[in-house]
């Protein structure tokens, strides 16, 4: 399956495209975002970094992985790429299934909690998936908070070297039943 568009109360998350280049640059190019990533995220950020990135997950896409690449843009804005969500369901790899970033301007609204539930609509909803594992650095407050808020079991640490020189991470599950406990209504909302 193509990645999905999806609606949110405030957000619409559409399939990344080479266009996003610009706009992903400008706004992921940012110390406060990649020092919570692991290092294979490349710092200092190359002037075309956005660009590279996108045509590699296009043509990786293309080749036929299933991989689902969504930019978030505000319902309110322009269009304007703020924000990135991955989401891999069959990839078995040590920093887990799913990764995520927004700008900096738009932290601590709850954006980030909102997608990541309109994710898990479609993961367990459209995909019919079980469960998949999600991870970020011990000391990634903002991550650990989004991940409680929708659904995310904590399974226990791994390491994975990070930007910000630490290594200890935390690997959570999320699972159709932690979902659904937790959002009682999702198994009925469309994705
Ligand atoms: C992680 C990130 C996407 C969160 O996005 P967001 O839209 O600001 O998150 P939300 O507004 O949905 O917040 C969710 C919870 O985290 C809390 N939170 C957000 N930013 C926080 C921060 N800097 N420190 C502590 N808590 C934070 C919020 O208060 C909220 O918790 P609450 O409901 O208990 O108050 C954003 O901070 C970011 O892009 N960080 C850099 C990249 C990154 O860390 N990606 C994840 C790698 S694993």
């Amino acid at each position: 399956m193509k990645t999905p568009t999806i609606q949110t109360s405030r957000l619409i998350l559409r399939p990344l495209a080479l266009s996003d280049a610009p706009a992903i640059q400008r706004h992921f190019n940012n110390w406060n975002i990649i020092r919570n990533l692991a290092t294979v995220v490349p710092w200092p950020y190359p002037d075309n970094g956005a660009e590279t990135f996108i045509r590699r997950e296009l043509e990786i896409i293309a080749a036929g992985e299933e991989i689902y690449h969504w930019v978030l843009t505000l319902r309110a804005g322009d269009g304007e790429a703020v924000g990135n969500i991955h989401f891999r369901p069959g990839a078995d790899n040590p920093k887990g299934n799913r990764g995520f970033w927004l700008a900096e301007p738009y932290w601590k609204r709850g954006l980030m909690t909102e997608a990541i539930s309109a994710v898990n609509d479609f993961a367990f909803n459209t995909l019919g998936i079980e469960q998949f594992h999600v991870c970020n650095v011990v000391s990634n407050e903002a991550s650990r908070r989004v991940k409680q808020k929708t659904g995310a079991e904590f399974v226990g640490y791994i390491e994975l070297a990070h930007h910000n020189g630490q290594s200890k991470s935390e690997r959570w599950r999320v699972t159709r039943e932690s979902w659904l406990r937790l959002n009682p209504g999702a198994g009925e909302r469309s994705s």
